[in-house]
């Protein structure tokens, strides 16, 4: 099970992508977590990264390609794997394709979660993210069962650091600029399922799902 999922920022990838990966067992990959696991190692990458982040730009895409590459390579891919936040821009599907066609690994789902600008602020303004395992809430929509306390394993829960008003309207700025061309890009090829990511959590991943399950049956 090779999958993409896109959507822009706070559409849900990470929310789902935690349950899908546990359910079909396979790694996920998100660049935004690997990004901010080589910042707080503080590695080169974590540097270069860093800045680009803060300001809700994208990370180039010679960079981005890169460490994507590296991952897919290794052996807990083979079983299939979940890409969350990549890729971006059309250069990074350009050589994502080419990159799976070396391993000889096609995507058999590219998914976009479509959600509203709107929704899109206030799910951001109110997400809080476990210090430990990185579990995602959300202050209204997915509360903790304890304030400030992961319900998976207790951690401490913090606002990420470009979840800030300002950085929102920049990332949104920019993320909606390249996805057009990114879904016109899928959409020539035939290959884009777009799903409702305005309805409940647990309603977006039936649908997701659903849509997985069809696919192996
Ligand atoms: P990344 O970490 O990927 O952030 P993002 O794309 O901005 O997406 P988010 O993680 O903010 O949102 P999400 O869709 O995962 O939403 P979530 O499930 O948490 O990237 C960060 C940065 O890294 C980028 O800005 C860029 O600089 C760089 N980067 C990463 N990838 C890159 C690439 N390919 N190229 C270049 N640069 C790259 O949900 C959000 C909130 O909503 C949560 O609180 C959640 O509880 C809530 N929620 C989720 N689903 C629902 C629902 N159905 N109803 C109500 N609430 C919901």
């Amino acid at each position: 099970m090779n999958i993409v999922l896109m959507g822009l920022p706070g559409a849900g990838k990470g929310t789902q992508a935690e349950q899908l990966v546990e359910k079909y067992a396979i790694p996920h990959i998100s660049t935004g977590d690997m990004f901010r696991a080589a910042i707080k190692e503080g590695t080169e990458l974590g540097l270069q990264a860093k800045a680009f982040m803060d300001e809700g730009k994208l990370v180039p895409d010679e960079v981005t390609i890169g460490i994507v590459r590296e991952r897919l390579a290794q052996a807990d891919c083979e079983k299939g794997f979940l890409l969350d936040g990549f890729p971006r821009t059309v250069p990074q599907a350009e050589a994502l394709d080419s990159i799976l066609e070396e391993l000889g690994r096609p995507v058999e789902h590219t998914i976009n979660i479509e959600v509203e600008k709107d929704e899109l602020v206030a799910r951001l303004s109110g997400r809080r993210i476990c210090k430990t395992c990185g579990a995602s809430y959300h202050l209204i929509f997915n509360p903790p069962a304890e304030e400030g306390k992961c319900d998976k394993d207790g951690g401490e829960l913090y606002t990420r650091a470009d979840d800030n008003p300002e950085t929102v309207e920049n990332r949104l700025t920019v993320n909606m600029n390249q996805a057009q061309p990114l879904l016109d890009f899928y959409e020539a090829k035939g290959v884009l399922t777009n799903i409702d990511g305005q309805q409940d959590i647990d309603k977006v991943f039936a649908d997701l799902d659903a849509l997985l399950q069809g696919s192996r049956s």
